[in-house]
């Protein structure tokens, strides 16, 4: 089985992957990061989303061997102190969680890169991912009170 190197929340991992493995089975199943989450599994959702160098992506459609030399942030990457994660926290942005982990890492990646979008911005970006608890409004305005505030985000 080809061995693969990886970096993962800074880390560097070198674990042995079949070619068809993909970054979500790795996440979970080999490595124990289980904030990915597997729901649609074909690129509909937004559950398993992840950060590949600094962008959203779906964990479920990346090949764990495609991602090799690419920087990857998962959910558990982001730290206890993230201001997105604290935003949700505060306006009560998680009904039964599930979607929680992708919704934060799509906000992350979108703050990082605009630090003050606009609320048609905010749509755009998060529209790739679903919630089923339709928590839409209070994620809205998560990212809404940390767009006003327009320090930006670390993406990790
Ligand atoms: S589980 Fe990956 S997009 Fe739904
Ligand atoms: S909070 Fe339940 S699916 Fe989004």
């Amino acid at each position: 089985m080809p061995r693969r190197h990886l970096t993962i929340n800074g880390r560097a991992e070198t674990l042995d992957v079949p070619d068809h493995a993909t970054l979500l089975e790795v996440l979970r199943d080999r490595l124990h990061l289980a904030g990915a989450k597997p729901a649609c599994e074909r690129g509909e959702c937004g559950a398993c989303t992840v950060l590949l160098d600094d962008r959203p992506a779906y964990a479920c459609l990346a090949l764990a061997a495609a991602c090799e030399g690419r920087r990857i942030v998962t959910v558990e990457g982001l730290g206890d102190d993230h201001p997105v994660p604290a935003a949700f926290a505060r306006h009560d942005a998680a009904q039964c969680g599930y979607c929680t982990p992708g919704q934060v890492m799509a906000a992350t990646a979108l703050l990082a890169a605009d630090p003050a979008p606009s609320d048609d911005a905010i749509v755009r970006a998060m529209s790739g991912n679903l919630c089923r608890c339709g928590t839409y409004p209070r994620i809205k305005a998560a990212l809404r009170e940390l767009a006003d505030a327009g320090h930006g985000v670390p993406p990790r």
